[in-house]
């Protein structure tokens, strides 16, 4: 009991140095690990929405054939728009979470509740900064689409990356020292916002 409580204290500590060490300037050298494999995907059955999606981003004007559709940062506002959880520019997060319970194999369901807390918590931080910007809405780029859509999904992305439920999540250290140096030096929203 005695060696299990010093072993953790050792732990904790050992976390908290390295977690206080990084420099945010100097992220660590992965070695080509593919830091995305450390949270596993959820198996999510979409349908044709790619398929329309793809078409969709292929037709666009920025359309570029050198990198893949879902590359594009049109792509998760089509995503959005196609499967409703994106209606007139703003997310619906009681559809987001049905789509989700509807859509995601029922071996992966756990994940679910991680995406729903990993959307409040973006769309919460994403608002608050145009609210304190004085932004109503995104304007339209060049692309064909509102950025807004498009920082949901990457900020999510992260965010789940962060929250990964443990049975999904790749134990090796690469993956930990890439979750630490995340949590240090890259806070929510995770993403470059922009200020119009
Ligand atoms: C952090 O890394 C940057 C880029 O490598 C370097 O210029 C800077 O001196 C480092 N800062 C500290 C405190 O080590
Ligand atoms: C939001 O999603 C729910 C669940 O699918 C749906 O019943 C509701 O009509 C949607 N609201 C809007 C504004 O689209």
């Amino acid at each position: 009991m005695r060696k299990s409580i010093i072993s953790f204290c050792v732990v904790t500590l050992v976390l908290e140095c390295t977690q206080a060490a990084f420099n945010c300037s100097a992220p660590p050298n992965f070695n080509n690990f593919d830091i995305n494999t450390c949270c596993r995907t959820p198996e999510l059955d979409m349908g044709d929405v790619p398929q329309k999606c793809d078409k969709y981003v292929s037709g666009l004007k920025s359309a570029n054939s050198k990198y893949p559709s879902y590359a594009h940062l049109c792509y998760p506002d089509c995503i959005y728009r196609e499967t409703g959880a994106m209606v007139n520019g703003k997310i619906n997060m009681s559809r987001v979470k049905q789509y989700l319970e509807q859509h995601v194999h029922r071996r992966d369901q756990d994940i679910v509740t991680h995406i729903v807390h990993s959307f409040e918590a973006c769309l919460g931080n994403v608002k608050s900064h145009m609210k304190s910007s004085n932004i109503e809405s995104y304007k339209v780029l060049p692309h064909g689409c509102s950025p807004f859509a498009g920082i949901i999904y990457s900020c999510v992305n992260a965010e789940t990356f962060l929250k990964c439920p443990p049975k999904m999540w790749k134990n090796e250290r690469p993956c930990n020292l890439a979750k630490e140096f995340a949590e240090q030096c890259n806070p929510l929203p995770h993403v470059p916002l922009p200020s119009s």
